[in-house]
């Protein structure tokens, strides 16, 4: 049973507020003071933080910000903190709901307090955090950790898949200061064995990109964006390509590591328009036809195998046409918002064949679940992902292995809230071999993991 829930106002990875949340169940102590002071799991006291998001889509659930400009540039959470205290606390210790069975109807509950479509009154910020910090108490009163939790809470079947991790290596879009349009470049070392070897092969392609990009351009171009990928003085897709071919086959990978592109183009889309030179000092304006020659080009001339977002959340008509020819994995990411009306929509519409999972989209644990079970089943792919502002909270690390959703990207092999999730995951696999269970490492098959 939940004894009490608190909340409190820290930072996310860009210096920006956000929500953090203290559990405690009869299980354990008191609430954690500041003399005592709770990890994730402290006996009884089960915390988690929130993420945020800086290319969000227009249909995301709404993360609740108190807009008073003199306090964190409006950027302050005070009010999803008391929200959490007034409203979401009592509610939740008076419904007497237990975490280690009732997490649907818990996250109903949060549902039904805030009323909303989209979670505007309590803030899915503050309604996230209550879930998450459910589920991990949930996981400690059964005994079993959170992604055999979550395994069983999707009802995927087991054995347990290792996801590939998609290293964002070159950040642009609205996540570095260069002037590359297109988001993020990523490594997908998929010819690993293990999730431990896919590690060190992205940690040692990170190194040889920074050493190439320091004989290209000059020590400074190592400067590094929002999710730890470099940001070099480029702008063409083709550049940040070219960069990574060369850094691959430096590390002696060549064949073994893939690509993946996140062009986020929402971001620069406007009235029918793609402006790939939105960073420059003069415009680079495309129609979706040239858009669409740039990836064919793209696919036929790299080892892409993941386009996220190649158009805008409102440009439905170009994923469809897209879609009949795209022989890669095709994520719809501010399209679908981890929301089972638009995966349904692009599944009738033929939109895409991979869905981006990103909890704070939606702001509950079962709907994120509900989603990733509704795009398996149209034999679609589930991307696990960060955001731009993320903390050290690793949740989504369990999430990947609890749905088998089989690939997960988490920024550069860089940066502490980046390689949480990392070294997260190779805790998950040294803990699944040392006790014996069959531990799969995706590998080529990061597209149908929750099938094989
Ligand atoms: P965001 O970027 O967290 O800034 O939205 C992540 C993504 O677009 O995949
Ligand atoms: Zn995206």
């Amino acid at each position: 049973m939940i004894r009490s829930i608190q909340a409190a106002q820290r930072l996310d990875s860009r210096g920006h507020p956000t929500v953090q949340v203290d559990l405690t169940t009869n299980r354990g102590k008191r609430a954690p003071t500041i003399t005592k002071l709770a990890s994730y799991t402290d006996v009884g006291t089960f915390r988690a933080i929130v993420s945020s998001g800086a290319s969000t889509g227009a249909n995301e659930a709404i993360e609740l910000r108190d807009g008073d400009s003199s306090v964190y540039g409006g950027k302050g959470v005070q009010k999803a903190v008391t929200n959490i205290g007034l409203v979401i606390g009592p509610a939740l210790v008076q419904s007497g709901l237990k975490v280690d069975t009732d997490q649907k109807m818990i996250d109903c509950l949060l549902k039904h307090l805030d009323g909303t479509e989209n979670k505007s009154k309590l803030g899915a910020n503050a309604v996230l955090g209550v879930s998450m910090a459910c589920a991990r108490a949930g996981a400690a009163h059964l005994g079993i950790p959170l992604y055999e939790f979550l395994q069983r809470e999707s009802g995927v079947k087991k054995p347990f898949v290792m996801p590939v991790p998609f290293f964002n290596v070159i950040n642009g879009g609205v996540h570095s200061g260069n002037k590359m349009a297109f988001q993020e470049t990523m490594i997908a070392p998929i010819g690993a064995s293990s999730f431990a070897e896919a590690v060190r092969m992205g940690s040692e392609v990170y190194h040889q990109l920074k050493k190439v990009i320091v004989e290209k351009f000059e020590p400074s171009a190592i400067g590094i964006g929002d999710e730890g990928g470099f940001a070099p003085p480029i702008s063409q897709p083709h550049e940040a390509l070219d960069l990574l071919v060369e850094a691959v086959s430096l590390a002696g990978y060549s064949g073994r590591m893939k690509f993946a592109i996140d062009a986020a183009s929402t971001e620069f889309f406007h009235d029918g328009i793609y402006d790939i030179g939105f960073k420059d000092d003069k415009p680079s304006l495309q129609k979706t036809k040239h858009l669409t020659d740039l990836y064919r080009s793209l696919l036929q001339n790299y080892p892409v195998v993941l386009l996220e977002d190649p158009f805008a959340e409102t440009d439905w008509a170009s994923w469809t046409e897209f879609n009949k020819e795209c022989p890669v994995e095709l994520v719809g990411d501010d399209l679908l918002v981890t929301n089972t009306k638009y995966v349904q929509k692009a599944n009738d519409t033929r939109a895409c064949n991979s869905m981006l999972l990103n909890i704070n989209q939606i702001g509950t644990i079962s709907e994120a679940i509900e989603a990733a079970n509704l795009a398996y089943s149209f034999d679609w792919g589930v991307f696990v992902s960060n955001r731009s502002g993320e903390t050290t909270d690793d949740f989504i690390a369990d999430l990947a292995v609890g749905l088998r959703a089989g690939h997960l990207k988490s920024g550069a092999p860089c940066r502490g809230e980046r390689v949480a999730k990392y070294n997260r995951l190779m805790d998950i696999e040294a803990d699944l071999l040392g006790k014996g269970e069959e531990c799969l490492y995706a590998g080529s098959q990061f597209r149908v993991a929750s099938k094989y």
